[in-house]
């Protein structure tokens, strides 16, 4: 009877302990030159991604980019030179994967100057890459909900492929389901590759999409009632979800900051 209270209580106890809204990490962020480079490929937002965050936008390594699921997140990086480097950083949403090893993160020229101290920006772009520490924090899109792009690769009506943009909060999307507005008959999407996601059975519109997302330490469902595809869905436009993301999803580290980096 001991010994099964003990495995009872103790992943309780240990989780607490261990609850972390930001990570601390140890990293290297490189700079180079061309922004473009940021957001052709593994999340394809192709030039959607220059207007995430005034541009402040970043190539992440594989563990962070964790196949797409990391794509769309959002960090904030300082350097840890303490001469040239300011206090508060950067923030940026990652939208490409580098493969690379030698580096976490790859930050435009812009995104890397702004770590500097005043008037050690030249300095620190001499550096080329850097050791930095990064936390993971919530995005925030002003007056922006999540939102849907239809890609061009659907067809009415029912080939529906979707990617997901100014998703806000410090979440993962793990499921997406769509439905014909009031209808219960949920079908379910797969993701095709970071925030895409696809079926071949949507049903006829107008549509209503719900989202599982990682919040605390579970999921949770997200959706707006309304329709935010109309019946009549074209490819290529960018469809308002109806809400936005605000939770956090807890990792386990220690030790666990709760500073705010400014
Ligand atoms: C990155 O590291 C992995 C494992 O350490 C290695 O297999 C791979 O070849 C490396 N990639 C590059 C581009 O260096
Ligand atoms: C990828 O990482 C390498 C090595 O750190 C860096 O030189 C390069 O600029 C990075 N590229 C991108 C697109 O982040
Ligand atoms: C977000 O969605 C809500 C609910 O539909 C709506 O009231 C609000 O205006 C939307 N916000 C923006 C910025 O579009």
């Amino acid at each position: 009877m001991k010994l099964f209270a003990f495995f009872v209580v103790f992943p309780f106890i240990f989780s607490l302990a261990t609850a972390c809204d930001r990570c601390v990490h140890k990293s290297k962020a490189a700079a180079f030159s061309s922004s473009s480079s940021l957001s052709a490929g593994a999340c394809g937002y192709g030039s959607l991604a220059l207007n995430f965050n005034g541009g402040f936008v970043a190539a992440a390594n594989s563990e962070i980019f964790r196949d797409g699921v990391g794509c769309g997140s959002c960090f904030q990086i300082r350097c840890r030179n303490r001469e040239l480097c300011n206090r508060a950083g950067v923030k940026v949403v990652v939208t490409e994967l580098n493969k690379s090893n030698s580096s976490d993160f790859g930050l435009g020229v812009r995104a890397f100057a702004a770590m500097a101290r005043p008037g050690k920006a030249d300095g620190l772009k001499r550096l080329v890459i850097t050791d930095v520490e990064h936390k993971r924090i919530p995005c925030e899109y002003q007056n922006k909900n999540l939102s849907i792009r239809v890609e061009e690769s659907s067809r009415r009506p029912s080939l529906l492929t979707v990617k997901l943009i100014y998703q806000g909060g410090q979440t993962d999307i793990v499921a997406v389901d769509v439905a014909r507005v009031g209808s219960p008959a949920w079908q379910f999407m797969t993701r095709s590759y970071g925030p895409v996601w696809t079926t071949s059975r949507a049903p006829g519109g107008p549509l209503q999409f719900r989202f599982v997302v990682t919040a605390g330490y579970d999921g949770k469902w997200v959706w707006a009632e309304q329709a935010v595809l109309p019946a009549e869905w074209r490819s290529g436009e960018v469809y308002d979800a109806g809400v936005q993301i605000s939770d956090i999803a807890q990792e386990g580290c220690s030790p666990c900051d709760t500073q705010e980096w400014r």
